[in-house]
Protein backbone atom coordinates (compact mmCIF):
# COMPACT_ATOMS: atom_id res chain seq x y z
CA UNK A 1 0.00 0.00 0.00
CA UNK A 2 1.45 3.85 -1.14
CA UNK A 3 2.58 5.83 1.90
CA UNK A 4 1.16 9.45 1.33
CA UNK A 5 4.36 11.93 1.53
CA UNK A 6 4.39 15.74 1.90
CA UNK A 7 6.70 16.60 -1.46
CA UNK A 8 5.90 20.62 -1.47
CA UNK A 9 4.38 22.95 0.84
CA UNK A 10 3.54 27.00 -0.23
CA UNK A 11 1.98 29.63 1.59
CA UNK A 12 0.44 33.04 0.54
CA UNK A 13 -0.57 35.71 2.74
CA UNK A 14 -1.64 39.49 1.49
CA UNK A 15 0.47 42.39 1.86
CA UNK A 16 -1.38 44.54 3.63
CA UNK A 17 -0.69 44.26 7.63
CA UNK A 18 -2.60 45.72 9.79
CA UNK A 19 -1.52 46.06 13.03
CA UNK A 20 -3.36 46.44 17.12
CA UNK A 21 -2.81 49.63 16.78
CA UNK A 22 -4.43 50.18 13.63
CA UNK A 23 -7.74 48.37 15.03
CA UNK A 24 -7.57 50.60 18.13
CA UNK A 25 -8.97 53.50 15.45
CA UNK A 26 -11.81 50.92 14.81
CA UNK A 27 -12.93 49.64 17.91
CA UNK A 28 -12.31 50.13 21.85
CA UNK A 29 -9.33 47.57 22.27
CA UNK A 30 -5.44 48.17 22.89
CA UNK A 31 -2.00 47.06 21.58
CA UNK A 32 -1.43 45.30 25.59
CA UNK A 33 -4.86 43.81 25.80
CA UNK A 34 -4.34 41.63 22.26
CA UNK A 35 -1.14 40.90 23.10
CA UNK A 36 -0.85 39.70 26.46
CA UNK A 37 -4.32 37.80 25.57
CA UNK A 38 -3.72 36.30 22.68
CA UNK A 39 0.08 36.96 21.04
CA UNK A 40 -0.85 38.37 18.30
CA UNK A 41 0.78 41.79 17.39
CA UNK A 42 -0.56 41.59 13.77
CA UNK A 43 -2.33 40.00 10.79
CA UNK A 44 -2.84 40.29 6.69
CA UNK A 45 -6.04 41.70 5.60
CA UNK A 46 -6.93 41.16 1.97
CA UNK A 47 -7.19 43.96 -0.39
CA UNK A 48 -10.62 44.80 -1.70
CA UNK A 49 -11.66 42.08 -4.64
CA UNK A 50 -8.65 39.20 -3.82
CA UNK A 51 -10.88 36.37 -3.63
CA UNK A 52 -10.20 33.08 -1.33
CA UNK A 53 -9.57 31.35 -4.39
CA UNK A 54 -6.47 33.41 -5.20
CA UNK A 55 -5.04 33.36 -2.70
CA UNK A 56 -5.18 29.50 -2.58
CA UNK A 57 -3.43 29.62 -6.27
CA UNK A 58 -0.70 31.66 -5.10
CA UNK A 59 0.07 28.79 -2.38
CA UNK A 60 -0.65 26.07 -4.31
CA UNK A 61 1.90 27.33 -7.09
CA UNK A 62 4.58 27.72 -4.06
CA UNK A 63 3.78 23.92 -3.13
CA UNK A 64 3.79 22.75 -6.81
CA UNK A 65 7.10 24.99 -7.23
CA UNK A 66 9.20 23.22 -4.32
CA UNK A 67 7.80 20.00 -5.34
CA UNK A 68 8.91 20.23 -8.61
CA UNK A 69 5.96 19.20 -10.15
CA UNK A 70 3.05 21.19 -12.35
CA UNK A 71 -0.30 21.96 -11.68
CA UNK A 72 -1.35 19.34 -14.30
CA UNK A 73 0.09 16.64 -12.50
CA UNK A 74 -2.56 17.11 -9.67
CA UNK A 75 -4.93 14.33 -9.74
CA UNK A 76 -7.51 16.17 -7.13
CA UNK A 77 -8.14 18.72 -5.02
CA UNK A 78 -9.19 19.17 -1.78
CA UNK A 79 -9.77 22.88 -0.04
CA UNK A 80 -10.45 23.29 3.57
CA UNK A 81 -12.34 26.85 4.47
CA UNK A 82 -15.11 28.41 6.38
CA UNK A 83 -15.02 31.38 4.29
CA UNK A 84 -15.81 30.08 0.81
CA UNK A 85 -16.05 32.96 -1.73
CA UNK A 86 -19.50 31.86 -2.93
CA UNK A 87 -22.30 30.06 -1.01
CA UNK A 88 -21.49 27.76 -4.15
CA UNK A 89 -19.72 26.24 -5.62
CA UNK A 90 -17.20 25.68 -3.67
CA UNK A 91 -13.83 27.78 -3.69
CA UNK A 92 -11.85 24.36 -4.71
CA UNK A 93 -13.20 25.23 -8.60
CA UNK A 94 -12.45 28.79 -8.65
CA UNK A 95 -9.28 26.97 -7.76
CA UNK A 96 -9.40 24.59 -10.37
CA UNK A 97 -10.30 27.03 -12.99
CA UNK A 98 -7.38 28.99 -11.84
CA UNK A 99 -4.87 26.39 -11.85
CA UNK A 100 -5.99 25.86 -15.68
CA UNK A 101 -6.75 21.71 -14.89
CA UNK A 102 -10.21 21.33 -15.79
CA UNK A 103 -11.87 17.88 -14.93
CA UNK A 104 -9.70 17.21 -11.90
CA UNK A 105 -11.99 16.96 -8.89
CA UNK A 106 -12.07 19.69 -6.56
CA UNK A 107 -13.69 18.72 -3.21
CA UNK A 108 -14.71 21.66 -0.78
CA UNK A 109 -14.58 20.65 3.07
CA UNK A 110 -15.87 22.29 6.08
CA UNK A 111 -14.33 21.51 9.53
CA UNK A 112 -12.90 25.33 10.19
CA UNK A 113 -10.18 25.11 12.43
CA UNK A 114 -9.48 21.82 11.95
CA UNK A 115 -10.09 21.62 8.31
CA UNK A 116 -6.29 21.22 7.05
CA UNK A 117 -6.24 18.13 9.35
CA UNK A 118 -9.52 16.76 8.27
CA UNK A 119 -8.27 17.28 4.76
CA UNK A 120 -5.14 15.44 5.54
CA UNK A 121 -7.33 12.68 6.66
CA UNK A 122 -9.32 12.56 3.34
CA UNK A 123 -5.95 12.96 1.00
CA UNK A 124 -4.21 10.10 2.98
CA UNK A 125 -6.70 7.61 2.32
CA UNK A 126 -7.33 8.39 -1.19
CA UNK A 127 -3.73 8.12 -1.00
CA UNK A 128 -3.10 4.79 0.37
CA UNK A 129 -6.24 3.12 -1.49
CA UNK A 130 -4.69 3.79 -4.59
CA UNK A 131 -7.39 6.21 -6.11
CA UNK A 132 -5.32 9.38 -6.45
CA UNK A 133 -1.48 9.73 -6.81
CA UNK A 134 -0.86 13.53 -5.98
CA UNK A 135 -3.33 15.74 -4.74
CA UNK A 136 -2.94 19.50 -3.96
CA UNK A 137 -4.55 19.88 -0.08
CA UNK A 138 -4.95 24.08 0.30
CA UNK A 139 -5.99 25.63 3.53
CA UNK A 140 -7.63 29.51 3.45
CA UNK A 141 -9.40 31.84 4.72
CA UNK A 142 -11.07 35.45 4.16
CA UNK A 143 -11.72 36.93 7.69
CA UNK A 144 -11.55 40.36 7.39
CA UNK A 145 -14.81 40.77 5.08
CA UNK A 146 -16.76 38.77 7.58
CA UNK A 147 -15.83 40.53 11.16
CA UNK A 148 -17.64 43.55 13.17
CA UNK A 149 -14.75 45.69 13.13
CA UNK A 150 -16.51 47.84 15.95
CA UNK A 151 -16.10 48.09 19.56
CA UNK A 152 -19.42 44.90 19.58
CA UNK A 153 -17.32 42.84 17.97
CA UNK A 154 -13.96 42.93 19.19
CA UNK A 155 -13.44 39.58 20.70
CA UNK A 156 -13.32 38.12 17.78
CA UNK A 157 -12.37 40.94 15.18
CA UNK A 158 -8.74 41.32 16.75
CA UNK A 159 -7.90 37.24 16.83
CA UNK A 160 -8.43 36.72 12.89
CA UNK A 161 -6.31 37.36 9.68
CA UNK A 162 -6.78 36.36 6.39
CA UNK A 163 -4.31 33.95 4.59
CA UNK A 164 -3.38 30.27 2.53
CA UNK A 165 -1.21 27.23 2.60
CA UNK A 166 -0.95 24.24 0.74
CA UNK A 167 0.81 21.09 0.28
CA UNK A 168 1.60 18.33 -2.06
CA UNK A 169 0.76 15.06 -1.10
CA UNK A 170 2.12 12.65 -3.27
CA UNK A 171 2.38 8.32 -3.36
CA UNK A 172 5.68 6.98 -1.95
CA UNK A 173 6.60 3.30 -1.88
CA UNK A 174 9.35 4.91 0.75
CA UNK A 175 9.04 2.31 4.21
CA UNK A 176 8.35 4.92 6.97
CA UNK A 177 7.85 7.98 5.47
CA UNK A 178 4.99 10.19 5.06
CA UNK A 179 1.38 10.56 7.21
CA UNK A 180 1.74 7.92 9.80
CA UNK A 181 -1.92 8.13 11.24
CA UNK A 182 -4.12 10.80 11.43
CA UNK A 183 -7.19 11.01 13.97
CA UNK A 184 -10.12 13.48 13.56
CA UNK A 185 -12.97 14.29 15.67
CA UNK A 186 -16.32 16.23 16.46
CA UNK A 187 -18.82 16.88 19.13
CA UNK A 188 -21.87 18.55 17.55
CA UNK A 189 -23.51 19.65 21.11
CA UNK A 190 -20.92 22.59 20.94
CA UNK A 191 -21.77 23.70 17.49
CA UNK A 192 -23.27 27.28 18.73
CA UNK A 193 -20.27 28.18 21.08
CA UNK A 194 -18.00 29.69 17.80
CA UNK A 195 -20.67 30.10 15.03
CA UNK A 196 -21.70 31.90 12.27
CA UNK A 197 -25.97 31.93 12.93
CA UNK A 198 -26.39 34.18 9.70
CA UNK A 199 -26.71 33.27 6.36
CA UNK A 200 -29.12 30.51 7.25
CA UNK A 201 -30.63 28.47 4.48
CA UNK A 202 -32.56 27.12 7.78
CA UNK A 203 -34.21 30.61 7.56
CA UNK A 204 -36.65 32.14 5.00
CA UNK A 205 -35.20 34.63 4.03
CA UNK A 206 -32.06 33.40 4.73
CA UNK A 207 -30.97 36.49 5.71
CA UNK A 208 -33.16 40.29 6.17
CA UNK A 209 -32.61 44.16 7.39
CA UNK A 210 -32.66 42.93 10.98
CA UNK A 211 -30.41 40.37 11.45
CA UNK A 212 -28.22 42.82 9.34
CA UNK A 213 -29.07 45.52 11.81
CA UNK A 214 -28.43 43.79 15.01
CA UNK A 215 -25.26 42.53 13.41
CA UNK A 216 -26.23 38.82 13.69
CA UNK A 217 -24.70 37.64 10.30
CA UNK A 218 -21.04 38.49 11.88
CA UNK A 219 -19.92 34.76 14.09
CA UNK A 220 -19.85 34.52 17.96
CA UNK A 221 -17.78 33.21 20.26
CA UNK A 222 -17.81 31.79 23.96
CA UNK A 223 -14.03 32.45 24.29
CA UNK A 224 -13.30 30.93 27.58
CA UNK A 225 -15.53 27.71 26.34
CA UNK A 226 -13.29 27.06 23.47
CA UNK A 227 -10.18 28.10 25.31
CA UNK A 228 -10.95 25.33 28.06
CA UNK A 229 -11.33 22.59 25.40
CA UNK A 230 -9.06 23.68 23.45
CA UNK A 231 -6.24 22.89 25.69
CA UNK A 232 -8.03 19.37 27.11
CA UNK A 233 -8.18 17.99 23.45
CA UNK A 234 -5.57 19.12 21.86
CA UNK A 235 -3.24 17.38 23.69
CA UNK A 236 -5.66 14.61 24.29
CA UNK A 237 -5.60 14.37 20.29
CA UNK A 238 -1.52 14.51 19.88
CA UNK A 239 -1.48 11.23 22.70
CA UNK A 240 -4.03 9.47 20.76
CA UNK A 241 -1.83 10.06 17.72
CA UNK A 242 1.59 8.61 19.63
CA UNK A 243 -0.29 5.36 21.21
CA UNK A 244 -1.83 4.79 17.82
CA UNK A 245 2.26 4.59 16.59
CA UNK A 246 4.05 3.11 20.03
CA UNK A 247 5.25 6.63 20.35
CA UNK A 248 6.25 8.59 22.93
CA UNK A 249 6.26 13.03 23.05
CA UNK A 250 9.85 12.43 23.38
CA UNK A 251 10.22 11.33 19.89
CA UNK A 252 8.66 14.39 18.10
CA UNK A 253 10.60 16.93 16.84
CA UNK A 254 8.12 19.72 15.66
CA UNK A 255 4.60 20.09 16.92
CA UNK A 256 2.82 22.79 14.75
CA UNK A 257 -0.65 23.45 16.54
CA UNK A 258 -3.49 25.57 14.83
CA UNK A 259 -2.59 29.42 15.14
CA UNK A 260 -5.75 30.32 17.50
CA UNK A 261 -4.14 31.93 20.72
CA UNK A 262 -0.26 31.93 22.04
CA UNK A 263 -1.55 31.01 25.24
CA UNK A 264 -3.61 27.89 23.66
CA UNK A 265 -0.46 26.52 22.33
CA UNK A 266 2.15 27.14 24.99
CA UNK A 267 -0.51 25.34 27.78
CA UNK A 268 -0.95 22.76 24.55
CA UNK A 269 3.15 22.36 24.50
CA UNK A 270 3.58 22.34 28.61
CA UNK A 271 0.51 19.40 28.91
CA UNK A 272 2.98 17.66 26.61
CA UNK A 273 6.08 18.59 28.49
CA UNK A 274 7.88 19.73 25.14
CA UNK A 275 10.96 21.98 24.79
CA UNK A 276 10.25 25.80 23.63
CA UNK A 277 12.31 25.07 20.52
CA UNK A 278 9.85 22.48 19.07
CA UNK A 279 6.78 24.36 19.01
CA UNK A 280 6.03 26.49 15.97
CA UNK A 281 4.55 29.90 16.43
CA UNK A 282 4.01 32.58 14.14
CA UNK A 283 0.58 33.90 15.71
CA UNK A 284 1.91 36.97 16.15
CA UNK A 285 2.56 37.64 12.60
CA UNK A 286 -0.99 36.20 10.96
CA UNK A 287 -3.32 36.13 13.72
CA UNK A 288 -5.77 32.63 13.43
CA UNK A 289 -6.17 32.05 9.65
CA UNK A 290 -7.94 29.12 10.55
CA UNK A 291 -7.69 26.59 7.88
CA UNK A 292 -4.92 28.17 6.70
CA UNK A 293 -2.91 28.48 9.84
CA UNK A 294 -1.28 24.61 9.99
CA UNK A 295 -0.37 24.89 6.12
CA UNK A 296 0.88 28.24 6.56
CA UNK A 297 3.27 27.18 9.65
CA UNK A 298 4.23 24.12 8.18
CA UNK A 299 6.10 26.11 5.11
CA UNK A 300 7.42 28.71 7.16
CA UNK A 301 8.57 25.71 9.31
CA UNK A 302 10.11 23.94 6.24
CA UNK A 303 11.58 27.99 4.67
CA UNK A 304 13.55 28.30 7.99
CA UNK A 305 15.00 24.60 7.83
CA UNK A 306 13.37 23.27 10.85
CA UNK A 307 12.21 19.76 9.50
CA UNK A 308 14.99 17.18 8.20
CA UNK A 309 14.26 14.18 6.56
CA UNK A 310 13.35 11.55 9.13
CA UNK A 311 11.88 14.26 11.60
CA UNK A 312 8.84 13.34 13.50
CA UNK A 313 6.28 15.93 12.67
CA UNK A 314 3.00 16.53 14.88
CA UNK A 315 0.25 18.97 13.46
CA UNK A 316 -3.05 18.55 16.04
CA UNK A 317 -6.15 21.57 16.16
CA UNK A 318 -9.18 22.22 17.64
CA UNK A 319 -11.83 24.86 16.50
CA UNK A 320 -15.54 25.44 15.96
CA UNK A 321 -17.81 22.69 15.47
CA UNK A 322 -16.35 21.38 17.85
CA UNK A 323 -13.49 19.51 15.46
CA UNK A 324 -10.22 18.90 16.53
CA UNK A 325 -7.91 16.54 14.86
CA UNK A 326 -4.04 15.25 14.71
CA UNK A 327 -1.55 14.04 12.31
CA UNK A 328 1.52 12.49 12.63
CA UNK A 329 3.88 12.89 9.23
CA UNK A 330 7.92 11.38 9.14
CA UNK A 331 9.10 13.71 7.09
N1 LIG B 1 -9.95 44.44 23.45
C1 LIG B 1 -10.17 44.85 24.70
N2 LIG B 1 -10.99 44.25 25.54
C2 LIG B 1 -11.65 43.18 25.12
C3 LIG B 1 -11.49 42.67 23.82
C4 LIG B 1 -10.60 43.35 22.97
N3 LIG B 1 -10.36 42.97 21.71
N4 LIG B 1 -12.24 41.59 23.67
C5 LIG B 1 -12.88 41.40 24.83
N5 LIG B 1 -12.53 42.35 25.71
C6 LIG B 1 -12.96 42.53 27.09
C7 LIG B 1 -14.25 41.84 27.38
O1 LIG B 1 -15.33 42.66 26.98
C8 LIG B 1 -14.20 41.63 28.87
O2 LIG B 1 -14.56 42.83 29.48
P1 LIG B 1 -15.46 42.81 30.84
O3 LIG B 1 -14.65 42.03 31.81
O4 LIG B 1 -15.60 44.25 31.14
O5 LIG B 1 -16.71 42.10 30.44
C9 LIG B 1 -12.71 41.43 29.13
O6 LIG B 1 -12.03 41.92 27.96
C10 LIG B 1 -12.34 39.98 29.37
O7 LIG B 1 -12.96 39.21 28.35
P2 LIG B 1 -12.85 37.66 28.31
O8 LIG B 1 -13.57 37.16 27.11
O9 LIG B 1 -13.21 37.10 29.63
O10 LIG B 1 -11.28 37.54 28.10
P3 LIG B 1 -10.42 36.25 28.09
O11 LIG B 1 -9.35 36.36 29.07
O12 LIG B 1 -11.25 35.01 28.08
O13 LIG B 1 -9.74 36.35 26.65
C11 LIG B 1 -9.96 35.42 24.46
C12 LIG B 1 -10.54 36.39 25.50
C13 LIG B 1 -8.60 35.91 24.06
C14 LIG B 1 -10.86 35.39 23.24
C15 LIG B 1 -9.87 34.03 25.10
O14 LIG B 1 -11.08 33.67 25.68
C16 LIG B 1 -9.45 33.01 24.14
O15 LIG B 1 -8.36 33.00 23.66
N6 LIG B 1 -10.30 32.03 23.85
C17 LIG B 1 -10.01 31.01 22.91
C18 LIG B 1 -10.81 31.24 21.75
C19 LIG B 1 -10.02 31.38 20.49
O16 LIG B 1 -8.84 31.47 20.43
N7 LIG B 1 -10.80 31.37 19.46
C20 LIG B 1 -10.25 31.51 18.18
C21 LIG B 1 -11.08 30.80 17.24
S1 LIG B 1 -11.33 29.16 17.68
C22 LIG B 1 -9.99 28.39 17.37
O17 LIG B 1 -9.35 28.69 16.43
C23 LIG B 1 -9.61 27.41 18.38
Amino acid sequence: MPHCAIVGTGFYVPDRVVTNEELTHLMDTSDEWIVERTGIRERRWVPEGMSGAEMARRASEAALEEAGLEASEVDAIVLATLSPDHFFPGTGVFLQRELGIPGVPAIDLRAQCSGFLYGLSVCDAFIRSGQYRTILLVGVEIHSTGLDMSTRGRDLAVLFGDGAGAVVLRATDEEGRGVLSTHIHADGRFAEILWAEYSSSARHPRIDAEVLAQGRHYPTMQGREVFKHAVVRMPEAVMEALETNGLTTEDIDLLIPHQANQRISEMVRRRLKLPEEKLVDNIARYGNTTAATIPIALAEAVRDGRLERGDLLCMVAFGSGFTWASALVRW
